[in-house]
């Protein structure tokens, strides 16, 4: 059973998701999130699970993401899952935890990097949009896919329609990916995802 820390800024939907689909093979032993009061910490403490904010605010990305990193090792996290985290990490601290750092990002990557992704679907008139799991490599949002899912974009979509309706896939998806790294089905090996039976 994998040990996995979840870093969050927001919600925590897709942190839900995460929490209700333990199985034997992963945990979620802990949740930090950087932005105080984010509505995830309550999903986290109703669960019974550990919480922890580490505000990045008067801080350099290095300092902060330094901290971070003390947290899931003293806790002893084997995975760390991203879920709506708001910060970009550090070099350092990715390559620090490569191949047991995954991201959910709501575009078919590597389509839509970055932000804005549902306005800039709809802007380009894409009938297809979705969700994207992957490896977190020092580039953003560049790093191997393990799993994808799509959603159709509908004519008169705006971007919040069509987020709600990524989002219901990646509650699914992030799960399932998840599960494949911490059964060893996935692993990161020279740069790509390579999958084994
Ligand atoms: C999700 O849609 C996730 O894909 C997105 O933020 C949302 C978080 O929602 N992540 C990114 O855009 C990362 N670049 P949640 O906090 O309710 O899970």
């Amino acid at each position: 059973m994998k040990r996995v820390a979840v870093l969050i800024s927001g919600r925590g939907s897709n942190l839900g998701a995460l929490i209700a689909a333990q199985d034997a093979s992963y945990r979620v032993i802990l949740v930090i999130s950087n932005v105080e009061g984010a509505a995830g910490l309550d999903k986290a403490q109703t669960a019974g699970i550990a919480t922890l904010v580490i505000p990045h605010t008067g801080k350099t990305r290095e300092a902060f993401d330094a901290e971070v990193d003390g947290a899931l090792r003293a806790a002893g996290a084997e995975l760390v899952v991203l879920a709506g985290f708001m910060r970009i990490l550090s070099d350092g601290f990715v390559r620090g935890w490569e191949g047991k750092l995954i991201n959910i990002h709501p575009s078919l990557l590597p389509a839509y990097r970055g932000t804005r992704v549902h306005e800039r679907v709809i802007e380009a008139g894409d009938v297809l949009s979705g969700a994207s799991v992957h490896f977190v490599v020092p580039e953003l949002d560049a790093g191997p896919v393990i799993a994808r899912a799509t959603v159709p974009v509908h004519p008169d979509d705006t971007p919040q329609a069509l987020a709600e309706r990524v989002l219901v896939v990646e509650l699914k998806l992030y799960p399932e990916a998840l599960k494949l790294l911490a059964t060893d089905k996935v692993a990161l090996k020279n740069g790509l995802a390579v999958f084994t039976a």
